[in-house]
């Protein structure tokens, strides 16, 4: 059976998230959340410990993991390429890399894969507890027509930056279930909020 998995993304107001290749923000806020949350093993946790407010209202499965499991995180081939050197792979985790075009899988944690259902296939949910769709714009798009697509943890920007990759729209399907205070860094106001298929 496919595994469950959810999208981790950052987006100003038009669902922009990416400039040039990269962020066109920098929020550390935003960046440890990202890690807690990737790196959890109890996902519920991290999201009270960010004051993500309803989050009773989730039925994100506990999962009964076994000590030293790491979780996964799959990206296209442009979004690995803008982690810098030394910051990747993310460490603690699972990185699967998504290209078209041959690459040698490097280590246990850094496989690559030709095809979306390949990468969440070689994502065993036993020794992989949580799988996160981390981007780019090409994979987003995939990730959120799949039925198995549970949550959406969106960092939403309160700004309209000059972008050029983008979030695709989101489908009805999806409706906020939790949602952060309003916080606010470099003059960026942003909030976490949390999506839940209905369908799931
Ligand atoms: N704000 C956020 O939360 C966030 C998160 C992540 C990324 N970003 C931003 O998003 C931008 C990058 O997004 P992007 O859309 O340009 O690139 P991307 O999705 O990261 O990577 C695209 C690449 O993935 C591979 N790929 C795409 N579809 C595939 C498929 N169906 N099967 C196999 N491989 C496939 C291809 O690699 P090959 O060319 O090697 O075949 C393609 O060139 C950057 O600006 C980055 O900073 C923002």
């Amino acid at each position: 059976m496919t595994p469950l998995f959810s999208i981790v993304v950052a987006t100003d107001l038009n669902l922009g998230i990416g400039k040039d290749g990269g962020l066109p923000w920098r929020l550390k806020n935003d960046i440890r959340f990202f890690k807690d949350l990737t790196l959890s093993n109890n996902p519920i946790d991290v999201l009270n410990h960010y004051s993500i407010s309803d989050i009773q209202t989730l039925s994100i499965q506990q999962k009964q993991i076994p000590e030293n499991t790491e979780n996964t995180v799959i990206m296209g081939r442009k979004t690995w390429e803008s982690i810098p050197d030394k910051f990747r792979p993310l460490p603690g985790r699972r990185n699967i890399i998504l290209s078209r075009h041959p690459h040698q899988s490097l280590s246990s944690n850094i496989i690559f894969c030709s095809t979306f259902n390949e990468a969440i296939e070689t994502a065993p949910t036993d020794a992989s507890p949580y799988l996160y769709i981390i981007g780019g714009e090409a994979i987003y798009h995939m990730a959120m027509q799949h039925p198995s697509c549970a949550y959406i943890f969106q960092t939403v920007i309160n700004t309209k930056a000059d972008c050029d990759a983008f979030f695709p729209a989101i489908p009805e399907w999806f409706k906020e279930v939790g949602c952060s205070p309003v916080l606010t860094e470099n003059q960026f106001d942003f909030r976490f909020k949390v999506l839940a298929n209905q369908g799931i």
